[in-house]
């Protein structure tokens, strides 16, 4: 990928506009409950300071209307979250297409927030006079937002059309690096495990990876709906059965090429979807007709451990049972065990993936933890991300 880094500029006493994810999640009183991504946005912001550059940093959070902004959509605890990590003082700047007079108290060495930028109307359709105003506010727009780079929105894609130079932030350009190599370069045996609730918001990254991969670890409603497509009854198990032909049809293609996708033999379930269930573990054919699978059983977990061991590379994305619940957790706690255990580079991304990392300790045993969700997934489905595909054409001109 051929785009600008943010390291390759000198930056003193340039206006820097930094688009960063921080979209954290919050409690229902605005407490940050993750501050992972605040944390990963913060060494863009100090290179650009320390290279002695004015610093203007913004983000989305959450899906705000446009135009109608409320309190809760407020960056103020994140402002207040990016003092603490930065150790100065970070001015949140509301209202700021509109009223334009902080441009003019930005000094070099300082930074302020620009409130939630999805609140400006013509954000999220990527409108051109608002992306060329936002472009006339700095000398040098850099994206390291991962996390949306699969969005054409004002700030992560109209803005680097028309701001002097655009180029990629270390975050950005770290998270393209790691998962360009995994896509492109990977050390075999590549594993993917893509797991969660539902094949439908996974199929494409299913398609995808089931032409790349090795093995591939299904978990989850997703590994339902592939017992399901091997003939075997799930009871009441979340499944979709419209695409139980699609899963077939993934198994048969990886079967004809020699490689692979291992099916839970036993599995832990319950009679209802609550944290007291009652949880039984048992073979993959005793499913009753009124069980729920909720994960997958000791068994299934020492042949997905063999395989992880055995792993050069592994991408994970997905639980592979409901993990909030303890009595369902022991599937997704073995198999990030194996992971941070094994030899192989393991690559980790989307929301579930991450708290349950942070679940269970792990996270300095993964060789990289993406901040992205829905960006991660597409990208290794090999969808043009259109956030970058706008710094490689600036970097061309
Ligand atoms: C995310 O949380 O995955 C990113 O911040 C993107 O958010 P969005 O799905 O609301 O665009």
């Amino acid at each position: 990928m051929n785009f600008i880094r943010m390291s390759d500029l000198d930056l003193a006493g340039k206006r820097v506009f930094i688009r960063a994810d921080l979209n954290v999640p919050q409690d229902d009183d605005g407490r940050i409950t993750d501050d992972t991504r605040i944390r990963a946005s913060v060494p863009a912001i100090e290179a650009a300071l320390k290279a002695g550059a004015a610093v203007m940093v913004t983000s989305h959070l959450g899906r705000p209307t446009e135009g109608a902004f409320k309190p809760a959509d407020s960056l103020a605890p994140v402002a207040e979250r990016l003092a603490e990590l930065l150790q100065r003082k970070v001015p949140l700047i509301s209202n700021w297409i509109e009223d334009t007079s902080w441009q003019s108290a930005l000094d070099p060495d300082n930074v302020v927030l620009l409130e939630n930028c999805r609140v400006n109307q013509g954000e999220k359709k990527d409108d051109e006079a608002l992306a060329k105003k936002m472009a006339s506010f700095c000398d040098v727009y850099v994206n390291d937002a991962f996390g949306t780079a699969h969005r054409a929105e004002a700030t992560t894609h109209g803005i680097a059309k028309f701001a002097p130079v655009a180029c990629a932030g270390p975050l950005l350009a770290a998270e393209l690096d790691a998962l360009g190599k995994v896509l492109h370069d990977p050390k075999r045996p590549l594993v993917a495990i893509v797991a969660g609730s539902k094949v439908s918001t996974k199929l494409t990254i299913l398609e995808t990876l089931s032409d790349r991969v090795d093995q591939l670890i299904v978990g989850g409603g997703i590994a339902n709906t592939f017992l399901a497509a091997m003939g075997k009854a799930i009871g009441k198990s979340l499944s979709e059965p419209d695409l139980v032909k699609d899963a077939k049809a993934i198994i048969d293609k990886m079967k004809a090429r020699g490689a692979d996708v291992p099916l839970p033999t036993d599995v832990v379930v319950g009679k209802k979807f609550s944290a007291d269930t009652e949880a039984r573990t048992i073979g993959v054919d005793d499913v009753q007709a009124d069980d729920m699978i909720f994960d997958v059983g000791p068994e299934t977990s020492k042949v997905i451990g063999a395989i992880v061991a055995k792993a050069g590379t592994i991408v994970w994305n997905g639980p592979l049972g409901v993990f909030e619940f303890d009595a369902f957790a022991g599937g997704t706690e073995r198999l990030a065990k194996a992971i941070a255990s094994g030899p192989g580079f393991s690559i980790a991304g989307g929301g579930d993936t991450l708290a349950a990392i942070a679940k269970f300790g792990i996270g300095a045993q993964v060789g990289y933890i993406s901040t992205g969700g829905g960006a991660f997934l597409e990208f290794l489905e090999g969808k043009t991300l259109p956030a970058v595909q706008v710094l490689e054409e600036r970097a061309k001109t």
